[in-house]
């Protein structure tokens, strides 16, 4: 069963907080896509992920621009990346993301750019701009065992 959680997030670091929670769920392998326009949040939510996930420190993350994968060392390793960034699906099918997912997690900001290449344990999150600190956070998924897991999380208090 897909399942689709909406949530209104009034500061970034509310933002962070609901990132922390979300990567209580996560295990090498999954893939987190993060959809918005520029300034919605993606990074930010980043941040409370890599912090969850054992990164020490929020500052190491940020969008990937002169490299095309940032690398963060939580419990698991986290990969991020900024499809801003790449040129063509080409180019991200070339970094190699299966071998990436094989010991870590993917975050992917501007994911709908190369949507037709993603696959396997996905949660997508698509991030609206409501106003100066209000964002909508929109989560989705397919897998009917994360989607499970995603329901047990309190994400909205
Ligand atoms: N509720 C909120 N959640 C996330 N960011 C927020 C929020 N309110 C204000 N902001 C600000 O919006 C900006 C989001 O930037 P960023 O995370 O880099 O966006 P993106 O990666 O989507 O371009 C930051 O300057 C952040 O401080
Ligand atoms: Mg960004």
């Amino acid at each position: 069963m897909a399942t689709r959680i909406e949530l209104t997030s009034t500061s970034p670091e509310h933002t962070i907080e609901i990132g922390r929670r979300l990567a209580t769920i996560l295990e090498p392998g999954m893939l987190v896509a993060l959809v918005g326009q520029l300034g919605a949040g993606k990074t930010q939510l980043t941040k409370g992920i890599a912090l969850g996930l054992g990164v020490p420190d929020a500052r190491l993350v940020s969008s990937p621009t002169f490299v095309l994968i940032n690398e963060y060392e939580g419990r698991v390793p986290v990969h991020h990346i900024d499809a801003y960034r790449l040129s063509s699906v080409g180019e991200f099918e070339a970094l190699g993301i299966d071998e990436l997912r094989s010991d870590g997690v993917v975050i992917l900001e501007w994911a709908d750019r190369v949507r037709e290449a993603i696959d396997g344990d996905v949660i997508g999150i698509e991030l609206t701009l409501e106003g100066a600190t209000q964002r909508k956070l929109c989560i989705f998924c397919d897998s009917p065992r994360l989607a499970d897991r995603l329901a047990k999380l309190r994400l909205s208090d």
